[in-house]
């Protein structure tokens, strides 16, 4: 682990009803009461945020939308601007989610978009990026990253790299129970660090938190943590539970 300070979010993917999610953001503060030096995300579902933000306004918790449109606003059923998100309280934003690259068919050129709109709105983007299983056998993972990378942060300079967040998530470790070993995880963390430097700089390379998310759970989030360039996890399915992601955000 460096000096950048940690981040643990908890996607909650389509799970939790606003009452679910009171329910649970209730016991989850109580259980993080007094913890610090790690930056805590929540993710809910849209119709619960206002709720989730409510219930953490005095507390050092941070909200997250799932994914965001990159127009202030429009004829665009469905979905959800800045604007929005920005006026009840959302601080930060999940972009390129590998769902919903998937089955929503978002590209990197709509993502580059988002990610720049975001950073503009004064909502940090956590951008999402990771190779296939078959990518990986094929040996292709450096090179579907950097394209991850030069596509998605097309329209950002140094400045507002330092701003955003980047999470690596192989697809093959994502909800399988197979998380990537630390070593791979560093391994490819440490590249997308060397290619950011490339483009943006030693200094604002340095700086970027760049999260591991797939299959993170209490007991092997320490040894993930104890890599170098990995400055926290994008948790799915063990954040679930209020206890699960809170012993997660209490790693150390
Ligand atoms: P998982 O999901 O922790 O359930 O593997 C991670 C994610 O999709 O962000």
């Amino acid at each position: 682990m460096s000096n950048r300070t940690p981040i643990i979010a908890g996607n909650w993917k389509m799970y939790k009803t606003t009452s679910e999610a009171s329910a649970y953001t209730a016991e989850f503060l109580g259980l993080v009461a007094g913890v610090t030096g790690v930056e805590m995300v929540l993710c809910p579902p849209f119709t619960c945020l206002a709720e989730v933000r409510r219930q953490t306004d005095n507390s050092p918790v941070r909200i997250a939308a799932q994914n965001m449109h990159f127009a202030p606003e429009g004829a665009f059923t469905g979905e959800v601007s800045a604007p929005m998100l920005k006026e009840i309280g959302v601080t930060d934003v999940i972009l390129g989610h590998s769902e919903r690259r998937e089955f929503f068919c978002e590209n990197d050129e709509d993502l580059a978009k988002k990610v720049a709109v975001a950073i503009e709105a004064g909502i940090r983007p956590i951008l999402c990026i990771g190779e296939t299983d078959a990518e990986r056998e094929a040996g292709k993972t450096e090179e579907k990253l950097r394209g991850q990378i030069e596509g998605g942060l097309a329209g950002i300079d140094a400045d507002m790299l330092a701003g955003m967040v980047i999470a690596y998530e192989p697809i093959w470790a994502i909800g399988t129970g197979k998380t990537a070993t630390p070593e791979i995880a560093q391994q490819a963390i440490g590249f997308i660090r060397e290619a950011l430097t490339g483009r943006f700089g030693a200094g604002a390379a340095g700086r970027v938190r760049i999260l591991y998310g797939g299959s993170v759970k209490p007991d092997n989030i320490s040894e993930l943590m104890a890599e170098e360039d990995i400055d926290g996890a994008l948790v799915g399915g063990a954040s679930l539970k209020a206890g699960s992601f809170a012993q997660i955000v209490k790693f150390s």
